[in-house]
């Protein structure tokens, strides 16, 4: 593979949650150099105001540019649906952000019922509204801000009975009213993945992003 330079790929998030992305990212380019930006002293992103929200992703990017990252990938969806137009518009690097994966979602589904799961910036962010309404008008989206589920993750990543109830919480209404797709719309949901296909008897299908970031990477960096 050719590699455009040995500088490394900056990476950014809250918290954990973008390890998720980073770890499919290395399995695909392992040659490559990493440095990875956890913003813990601001976590959780999904809560503060968009402004809050954009000065942190500049302190980051700069920080970032500092440190002669090649490409940025924000592997946070709450700072790419707040902030990415922005950082496009003011830094002259290239920046790679998380979509919540709803368009392959939209091809599985038998039930036609989507739940898209994301943090309260995203969940009202203009992005969001703007992919749903892209898709096919016989699909139906049911968009569940779950609020302070970041945190119970970042306690603990593999799940506890606290951070179980949580999550059946903001998915069980959805599971009654036929949703069988969950769109994973933020990177420390990915942690849970598996918890949640378990809690619901694998009946459902559960999509994050990841693999598509990774490809995308890849595809420019070769
Ligand atoms: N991992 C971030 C995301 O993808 C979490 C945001 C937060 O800190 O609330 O949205």
């Amino acid at each position: 593979m050719q590699l455009i330079n040995n500088n490394p790929i900056g990476f950014f998030d809250s918290g954990i949650g973008g390890i998720s992305v980073l770890k499919v990212v290395r399995k695909l380019l392992p040659y490559e150099n990493y440095i990875y930006f956890s913003d813990f002293a601001n976590i959780p992103y999904g809560n503060k105001t968009s402004g809050y929200v954009d000065r942190r992703c500049e302190f980051i990017t700069e920080y970032l540019i500092r440190r002669k990252a090649k490409v940025i990938v924000i592997a946070c969806n709450t700072a790419t649906a707040n902030s990415i137009d922005k950082l496009r518009k003011k830094y002259n690097i290239k920046f790679i952000g998380v979509e919540p994966a709803i368009k392959p979602a939209a091809k599985i589904t038998a039930s036609k019922k989507i739940a898209i799961m994301a943090t309260g910036l995203t969940t009202s962010s203009f992005r969001i509204s703007k992919l749903v309404k892209m898709q096919n008008k016989n699909l139906k989206f049911i968009i569940i801000p779950c609020v302070s589920l970041v945190e119970e993750i970042e306690k603990k990543p593999t799940g506890n009975s606290k951070l179980t109830k949580k999550i059946r919480a903001y998915l069980d209404p959805a599971i009654k009213e036929g949703v069988d797709t969950i769109v994973l719309g933020c990177t420390h949901y990915s942690f849970v993945k598996d918890l949640i296909t378990y809690e619901y008897n694998s009946k459902i299908k559960v999509v994050d992003a990841n693999e598509a970031i990774a490809l995308e990477l890849k595809r420019d960096l070769t």
